[in-house]
């Protein structure tokens, strides 16, 4: 055999190993952020986190949020918060997550966020209506002898939030909604100072009114 042949063959375990981890991107990622491909993106949704988040971002209970409709910028930051860094925990810790962000390149991180965001979110509903006052005065006035901020004073008099800045909030699952409150304020999920600080300071009862109050917010 020439060498030629040798060189190939010895090439082939090593191309085959990239082509693998390249996963069924076709070409390599390029440099700086392209623009978000939405075909992509789709495809990805719909054979990856369809299972939970349902293809258009619409999933069916609070265990997994609903991500139509939400701003890229924000989905983007949240897969980025979730990723392992060696050595560190993640800000944003949730093994199910780190695992279905490790296996994203950062342009199909944000191809995905941009068809998430592109999908159309499913209104919600406020399920205790003994709780709804409760809940809209804290989400609209926050609760001032406790120094808890009016939630609409970032995220929105109707909770759309503003793209870069804030989450969308309104038609999330309460259940969801509840659980991240919590999580921000025992800092499992440490990816946001302001938010730890807020959650601190409410009661179990208060993030439960305002959750539900938040997932009849349109
Ligand atoms: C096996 C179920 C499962 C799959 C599959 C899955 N996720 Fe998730 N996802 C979750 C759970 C659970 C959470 C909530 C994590 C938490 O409590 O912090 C979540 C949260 C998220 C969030 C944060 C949303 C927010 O409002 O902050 C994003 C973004 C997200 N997932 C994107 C994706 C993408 C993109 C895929 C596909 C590549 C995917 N997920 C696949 C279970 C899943
Ligand atoms: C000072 C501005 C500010 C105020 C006031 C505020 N938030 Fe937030 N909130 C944020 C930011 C910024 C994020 C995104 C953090 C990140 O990067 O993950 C966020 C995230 C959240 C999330 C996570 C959304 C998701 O999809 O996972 C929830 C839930 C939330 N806020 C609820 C509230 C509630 C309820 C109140 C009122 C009691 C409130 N926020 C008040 C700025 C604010």
């Amino acid at each position: 055999m020439n060498r030629g042949v040798w060189k190939s063959l010895a090439a082939a375990p090593l191309a085959l190993a990239c082509l693998l981890l390249s996963g069924a991107s076709q070409a390599a990622d390029p440099p700086a952020p392209a623009k978000p491909d939405l075909n992509r993106g789709q495809a990805i949704a719909s054979q990856v986190c369809a299972s939970c988040h349902g293809a258009d971002g619409n999933s069916t209970g609070g265990a997994y949020p609903k991500l139509a409709g939400q701003h890229a910028e924000y989905l983007y930051k949240q897969l980025a918060d979730f990723k392992a860094q060696p050595g560190k925990t993640p800000a944003r810790n949730n093994p199910i997550m780190a695992g279905m962000a490790a296996a994203l390149s950062d342009q199909d991180m944000r191809n995905v966020s941009a068809y998430f965001a592109s999908q159309t979110e499913k209104p919600g509903a406020a399920r205790n209506k003994a709780t709804v006052p409760l809940g809209e005065k804290i989400y609209r006035g926050g609760l001032a002898d406790k120094g808890v901020p009016a939630c609409a004073s970032c995220h929105g008099p109707a909770g759309a939030g503003m793209p870069s800045q804030y989450p969308r909030l309104s038609g999330q699952w309460a259940d969801y909604t509840a659980a991240q409150l919590v999580a921000f304020r025992d800092e499992t999920r440490g990816n946001n100072a302001p938010m730890h600080d807020i959650a601190s300071r409410l009661s179990d009862k208060e993030i439960k009114a305002v959750a539900d109050y938040i997932a009849g917010l349109r």
